[in-house]
């Protein structure tokens, strides 16, 4: 058995200070755990800040139309995230007489909000004795026990355990978390810094399956980005349709090559499964289809592919 306290010490010390951690505000702390579902640390610091300026409360966020939200969003990518975060808000409002629910079980019935976040937010927010198992603590877990061949039903069971044990479960999540972002890395875990190594099945190599990151399969997509440019009107976008790549975000006209052109991509755009090859074209004649002209892009919420494209194209933009 694991004493609790290697862990629980070694977080203290070793902690990063970040702004979440300063409050058991479940508005910050809700927001923060979304953001940091799917986007590292450095990214999500400025949008955080940024959030809270924009809208200070729940109220002002289920107020806010999806424009703004998806605005607020942008460049944090994986945008349903937001659109949940702004019906979530609506519902904190109309069910919850604008409180943020303090039982996990409520928590958990919040669109965009699963098991792990509500852990997270039951735990930090109002003490509750519930785990958190997002990509990191499963990782840490997988590697004490020594296998990567495991059930999620297991892990749960593991990570219910481990907290149970450590007597403190807000700052065990947190230093499990702590501990699976900075030391128990996916590629290169660092074994010599680990404050439980000796109690690790896998410490130093033991165990091989575990730590190797899955790579994600990615395809080739191949897109012609049509920019139709006014020298007054500005630049012609249309709304992406509710679901797949970029739902609702703002991007020129978009249409999907079946072959690879003979010129090179203006852009690539990574996503977790989709490799973006962006070819931008510039067009001086009349759009037509669905879409506005847009002098100021900034009042709208556009993908950072479009953005990064837009900016390729800079020049004559
Ligand atoms: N990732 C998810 N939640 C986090 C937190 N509270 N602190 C740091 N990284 C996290």
């Amino acid at each position: 058995m694991l004493p609790a306290s290697l862990l629980l010490n070694w977080y203290e010390k070793n902690a990063r200070d970040l702004p979440w951690r300063r409050t058991h505000d479940p508005y910050v702390v809700w927001i923060s755990e979304i953001m940091l579902q799917q986007t590292q640390v450095e990214t999500v610091l400025p949008h955080f800040t940024a959030w809270f300026e924009r809208f200070p409360g729940i109220a002002s966020l289920a107020a806010a139309s999806l424009d703004d939200v998806l605005k607020a969003w942008e460049g944090l990518g994986y945008y349903r995230r937001a659109r949940f975060i702004h019906i979530a808000a609506q519902q904190v409002i109309t069910e919850h007489h604008g409180q943020f629910p303090h039982a996990y079980d409520n928590i958990l019935k919040l669109p965009g909000i699963g098991r792990s976040t509500a852990g997270a937010i039951a735990s930090f927010c109002f003490d509750a004795n519930t785990p958190i198992l997002d990509g990191n603590v499963k990782r840490v877990l997988k590697c004490w026990h020594g296998t990567a061949d495991v059930s999620e039903n297991q892990l749960w069971c593991w990570a219910q355990y481990a907290l149970d044990a450590s007597g403190d479960a807000a700052t065990w999540n947190q230093a499990m978390m702590e501990l699976g972002a900075t030391v128990c890395s996916p590629n290169t875990p660092d074994c010599s810094s680990c404050p439980v190594s000796r109690h690790c099945t896998s410490a130093f190599g033991t165990v091989e399956t575990v730590h190797p990151g899955k790579a994600a399969k990615v395809m080739d997509v191949h897109w012609h980005v049509a920019l139709y440019l006014h020298p007054e009107k500005g630049i012609w976008l249309t709304r992406r349709p509710a679901s797949g790549i970029w739902a609702e975000l703002w991007t020129p006209p978009i249409t999907e090559l079946d072959e690879p052109p003979a010129r090179k991509p203006t852009y690539v755009h990574l996503l977790t499964h989709r490799r973006l090859h962006l070819y931008g074209k510039v067009l001086k004649t009349e759009p037509s289809g669905n879409g506005q002209w847009v002098s100021d892009i900034t009042k709208f919420a556009l993908p950072t592919g479009i953005h990064r494209l837009l900016e390729k194209h800079g020049g004559e933009i």
